[in-house]
């Protein structure tokens, strides 16, 4: 069994509190082999290679660096990603987790000839989603959305219990994901602007795609409003989102985010989903509170997010804790939902391994195929809902939070309900 070599595009947070430490994990259990990450410049990079945590957890292990932590922290290099997969052998795994607006991009070059791990949301178009879905398809490459959501076990539980019809339908539920107000400070000022994105669309999407990977439902109708505010750099952004989604049964979903959980609470942020379901002469209900997992950290120092001493410590998504090996190990969905897709990428590959030409083809095309229709690991075949209520979402908000429809047929497609 061949290791894959990796590249990850993007230094930032996702990737230093997620994917990195993920990826490590996997080389170690042998899933990854050499590892580089490719950043604007050099400071993210540097960031990475002394941050402390990780190196205690992955003793001896290191990523190669584009641009050289050397450089001087002023020089950018935007295309220097373009050279960092064109030099990586044929059919490894390009990670990407740079801002939103960029995936698009990257993805298309890494399909040159290169499996992919993208964070959410994919692309920010419907019609980039389909693209990317023809072209990776056509070269029997594999392209793995990490909506970590997914794996996260309740998630799964309620999938099943769905399945079996043990709520009813769904009918009406409420979301919110509100992350710590000290983002505002950090990276996402340069990029989290009004015409780019927004909190919604930045997190609210995890709820939604929950919402459609427990009951299959697909969204029909998206109307979002924002709250503007002003990052310390005068860059306005939207601070708060509020949006309701109804789905082709008519079921409504409200969802709230915003970018303002205070530093000082127990958090780290606020999170949760309840949805009530219709059954015969009762009703049926799923209750996830998502912050509060029931365990409580009181630290001597201001340790936890945003320099608290008082913490909601999640176990669940994404921890470093001692395993029977050196150093630490990453457990939790977030580390389950990176590893799924890594390995995914590795068995296609391994299973493919000394066919000829067109019988690894085939064999890629099958096993792509399949994981699209398990709709475990989200794909664009089966995740493209996401890049229509993104695509609609965006539409309403910059319109004053006006109702945005989805279409199905004959080709799906978005359009404000006022131009109807
Ligand atoms: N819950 C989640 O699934 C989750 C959480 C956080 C972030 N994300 C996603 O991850 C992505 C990145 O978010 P983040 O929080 O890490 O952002 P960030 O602002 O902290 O980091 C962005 C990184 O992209 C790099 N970058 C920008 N332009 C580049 C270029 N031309 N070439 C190479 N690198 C470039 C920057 O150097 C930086 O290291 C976003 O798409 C975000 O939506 C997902």
């Amino acid at each position: 069994m061949s290791a894959l070599d990796v590249v990850i595009v993007g230094g930032g947070m996702i990737t230093c509190d997620l994917l990195l430490p993920s990826v490590y994990h996997l080389q170690r259990t042998g899933y990854v082999g050499k590892i580089k990450i490719c950043a604007l410049d050099s400071p993210p990079l540097k960031t990475l290679k002394n941050n402390k945590e990780i190196s205690e957890a992955f003793p001896g292990q290191d990523f190669e660096a584009f641009p050289p932590v050397s450089e001087p922290v002023t020089n950018k290099y935007p295309e220097l990603y373009k050279e960092v997969i064109a030099g990586m052998k044929p059919r490894q795994l390009v990670i990407v987790a740079m801002p939103d607006q960029f995936h698009y991009t990257v993805v298309m070059e890494a399909l040159a000839n290169q499996h992919v791990l993208c964070v959410k949301p994919l692309v920010l178009k419907y019609e980039q989603s389909v693209e990317i879905e023809k072209l990776a398809y056509e070269k029997g490459l594999f392209v793995g959305i990490e909506y970590h959501k997914r794996f996260d076990r309740r998630s799964l539980i309620a999938k099943r219990s769905y399945e079996l019809q043990q709520f009813g339908e769904f009918v009406m539920g409420e979301a919110k994901l509100i992350e710590p107000y000290l983002y505002r400070s950090s990276n996402f000022q340069n990029w989290f602007t009004c015409d780019k994105t927004d909190p919604f669309v930045y997190i609210g999407c995890h709820y939604v795609d929950l919402v459609y990977f427990i009951t299959g439902l697909k969204p029909v109708e998206v109307s979002v409003s924002g709250i503007k505010g002003r990052f310390p750099n005068g860059n306005e952004g939207y601070m708060w989102a509020n949006g309701r989604i109804r789905f082709e049964n008519n079921a409504l979903l409200s969802v709230i985010d915003g970018l303002g959980y205070p530093d000082e609470a127990a958090g780290s942020n606020d999170q949760s989903l309840l949805l009530f379901f219709e059954g015969d002469k009762k009703t049926g209900m799923v209750k996830h509170e998502d912050h509060y997992r029931g365990v409580e950290h009181s630290y001597l120092e201001g340790i936890g997010c945003g320099g608290s001493h008082f913490n909601y410590v999640s176990p669940d998504f994404y921890k470093l804790v001692p395993w029977e090996g050196e150093g630490y190990k990453p457990v939790g969905y977030g580390f389950e939902s990176v590893s799924a897709s890594v390995t995914m990428a590795y068995m296609i590959e391994n299973e493919a391994k000394g066919l000829s030409v067109a019988d690894s083809l085939k064999k890629r095309q099958e096993m792509i195929k399949n994981t699209d229709k398990k709709g475990i690991i989200a794909t664009p075949a089966n995740s493209f809902i996401n890049e229509l209520v993104v695509e609609a979402a965006r539409l309403s908000i910059l319109n004053d939070g006006e109702i945005v429809t989805i279409e199905y047929n004959p080709t799906p497609g978005v359009k404000l309900r006022s131009k109807k």
